[in-house]
């Protein structure tokens, strides 16, 4: 009913009277009147003036159901999206729906995160309707060895989207991070149920700073308004992060990985550099040549040698 009343007054840039909403909806003034106050407390602005009815001013830049799905265009991504003001993580909502078969595409917004999670076990800081929390939930035909497959992707749709929605050119720190001039600004973090030889779905988180101020990072990170001088709609960049996905997605399944690795490849901060990679107490250090289909990092070492890198953290070097 709220989303009804929420898309007749965004239809009409003009007053609506309650008269005229009761009569559509087949509800008393009063039970429209309710509904109105529900969606002021979401944070839409809408003004009542007597004898003309309602109108809407402005909507909430916040990543509620009724935001990310107006005017998404997708076939698939976002149908169904959850939304909570504070979470444990969204990995672990979009996790514990996955295992209730929820459909693929099921989005999981959060304002705040109480116990979100980086790669490596790290934690990862969320700050209040400052960023940009969510998780994915995917079904791909895929086995579990190729989904750092879905990582790559998710990273290309990120900096697209940040191009498209801000102007700023980011690049991919492989194998996940999101950086703007060297910081991070955003991470994606894939996680997955499987048996050994398929994959039953995956889940992929996105974490980006979008609106938080200098002071509240640490040095080696940064912001999306930070890089632009400007507040960043966090409900747009989230739409088109989600668009961006399921285009090269849909692309992944008909063409393979290939068309995507190539974007990636261009996207990348790391590839042609040399880098320390440390994972656990190894150290790896070399210069970066490519990725491989498997998402793989290959580096030649010093020896003339190569090694692949299947995770890690990447330094680079010079
Ligand atoms: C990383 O840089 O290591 C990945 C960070 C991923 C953070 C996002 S925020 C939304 C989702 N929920 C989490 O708990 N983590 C991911």
């Amino acid at each position: 009913m709220k989303h009804a009343l929420l898309e007749k007054l965004r239809k009409n840039p003009n007053h609506i009277s309650g008269e005229d909403l009761s009569r559509s909806f087949k509800i008393s003034r009063s039970a429209i009147w309710k509904h109105i106050q529900e969606l002021k407390k979401d944070g839409y602005d809408i003004l009542a003036v007597p004898h003309l009815g309602y109108k809407l001013e402005n909507s909430p830049d916040t990543l509620l159901p009724e935001e990310i799905q107006f005017d998404l265009r997708t076939t698939f991504i976002g149908k169904k999206v959850y939304f909570f003001e504070t979470t444990t993580s969204t990995m672990d909502v979009a996790f514990n729906l996955g295992l209730d078969r929820a459909s693929e595409g099921t989005v999981v917004c959060a304002e705040v995160q109480t116990k979100a999670r980086g790669r490596l076990g790290r934690s990862w800081v969320s700050f209040k309707k400052k960023g940009i929390y969510f998780s994915v939930l995917l079904r791909p035909s895929l086995l579990p060895n190729e989904t750092p497959k879905l990582t790559l992707l998710s990273a290309v749709a990120v900096v697209q989207a940040i191009k498209e929605i801000t102007g700023l050119e980011a690049h991919i720190k492989w194998p996940n991070d999101i950086l703007i001039d060297d910081k991070k600004v955003g991470g994606i973090l894939t996680e997955l149920d499987a048996e050994t030889d398929a994959v039953k779905f995956v889940v992929i988180g996105i974490g980006i700073n979008a609106n938080v101020t200098k002071s509240a990072v640490p040095s080696h990170a940064t912001s999306l308004k930070i890089e632009c001088g400007r507040e960043v709609s966090r409900v747009e960049l989230t739409k088109e992060i989600l668009r961006r996905i399921e285009a090269l997605y849909i692309e992944f399944q008909k063409e393979g990985f290939h068309p995507i690795i190539e974007r990636w490849r261009e996207l990348s901060s790391t590839l042609g550099k040399r880098v320390r990679v440390t994972c656990h107490k190894e150290k790896v250090e070399g210069e970066a040549l490519d990725v491989d289909m498997d998402g793989g990092l290959l580096i030649r070492k010093d020896s003339g040698f190569m090694e692949k890198i299947y995770t890690g953290d990447v330094t680079r070097l010079r």
